[in-house]
């Protein structure tokens, strides 16, 4: 698709559906090929800059295996040994690697830092997680869904937890571009920003809803996903205590998941077992996880093909 080649990925209220539809496609068939044995050599004698502010187990793994079985070369560039940010500003660090590499990952705190990078690379700059959107885990999350529902217009979802955070910002706009039923339950004071579901509500080219409740027992009928996070986020710790209390009602026990017999069980990983759901749900048949975390490679790898004009 020509209006994804040199694009960044950082937020996905930048894609329209088409484009969120070209993805998810092209993240099926790369699946495909990579269970039928298949390893071609797109990204060969390419590089990827990987930027990492904050820890990560499946989007570092997702980036550096989907580029590498690939033949290209992925550099992992921790923000705790480079100079970004303390020696040296982010545009300066955005064209010296805009000069060297081809793609560039980041992970980190300020979502202005993405911005910074993707304004002075030159080059296309993905969105591992931000403060703000989790771009590429909502792009994971509609396959899974998709696999399961075997649509996304219609399908109702429900996600329950802290309603503002990256996960959940990025879920809503994924829902509302590509037709879902969307429920965001949360307590008033982490409710989703209400810019974002105005935005949400007034793209003309959108054509899902989002309602927002707050009382977990009002979990609406039919639900076809039931999808959770952490409930403190990377760089939200100091408000531990106070958030687990706030949150303590919101967990996703099995008698939920009982009001909701046909919903599959989501969480973009790490959990917290005990915290934001209990063990018997997330080990439980209803839990697609592992499906959903192996599909952050596939989409993963759409993006950078797309992205780097291969697809
Ligand atoms: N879901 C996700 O982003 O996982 P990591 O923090 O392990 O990358
Ligand atoms: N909301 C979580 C997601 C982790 C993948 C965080 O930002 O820590």
């Amino acid at each position: 698709m020509n209006s994804l080649k040199g694009k960044s990925l950082l937020a996905l209220v930048d894609y329209t559906p088409e484009e969120i539809r070209y993805l998810l496609d092209l993240s099926r068939t790369v699946k495909e090929e990579r269970r039928s044995g298949k390893r071609p050599q797109r990204f060969k004698g390419l590089t990827l800059a990987m930027l990492f502010e904050k820890r990560s187990t499946r989007t570092r793994a997702a980036f550096e295996t989907a580029f590498g079985e690939e033949g290209g070369h992925p550099v992992f560039l921790s923000t705790a040994d480079i100079q970004l940010g303390a020696k040296e500003t982010v545009e300066d660090t955005a064209r010296v690697l805009g000069r060297m590499f081809d793609i560039i990952e980041y992970r980190g705190f300020l979502h202005e830092t993405a911005e910074k990078l993707a304004g002075h690379a030159g080059i296309p700059v993905i969105n591992g997680l931000t403060d703000r959107w989790h771009p590429t885990q909502a792009l994971a999350d509609l396959m899974t869904i998709e696999e399961h529902a075997g649509n996304l217009a219609g399908v109702r979802s429900v996600f329950i937890g802290d309603g503002r955070n990256n996960v959940s910002s990025s879920l809503i706009v994924a829902a509302g571009a590509m037709g879902l039923d969307h429920y965001v339950i949360t307590p008033p004071e982490l409710a989703p920003d209400p810019a974002l579901l105005k935005t949400v509500a007034e793209r003309q080219d959108y054509s899902g809803s989002v309602t927002v409740l707050h009382d977990p027992s009002d979990l609406p009928g039919g639900a076809a996903v039931v999808y959770t996070d952490v409930w403190i986020s990377m760089g939200e710790e100091e408000s531990s205590r106070e958030r687990t209390e706030t949150l303590r009602p919101y967990q996703v026990t099995g008698d939920l998941m009982n009001r909701a017999p046909s919903a599959i069980f989501l969480h973009c990983l790490p959990a917290v077992r005990g915290n934001e759901m209990t063990a018997e749900v997330i080990d439980g048949p209803a839990s697609r996880v592992w499906d959903q975390a192996e599909n952050r490679k596939h989409t993963i790898k759409a993006v950078m093909l797309a992205g780097l004009g291969l697809s």
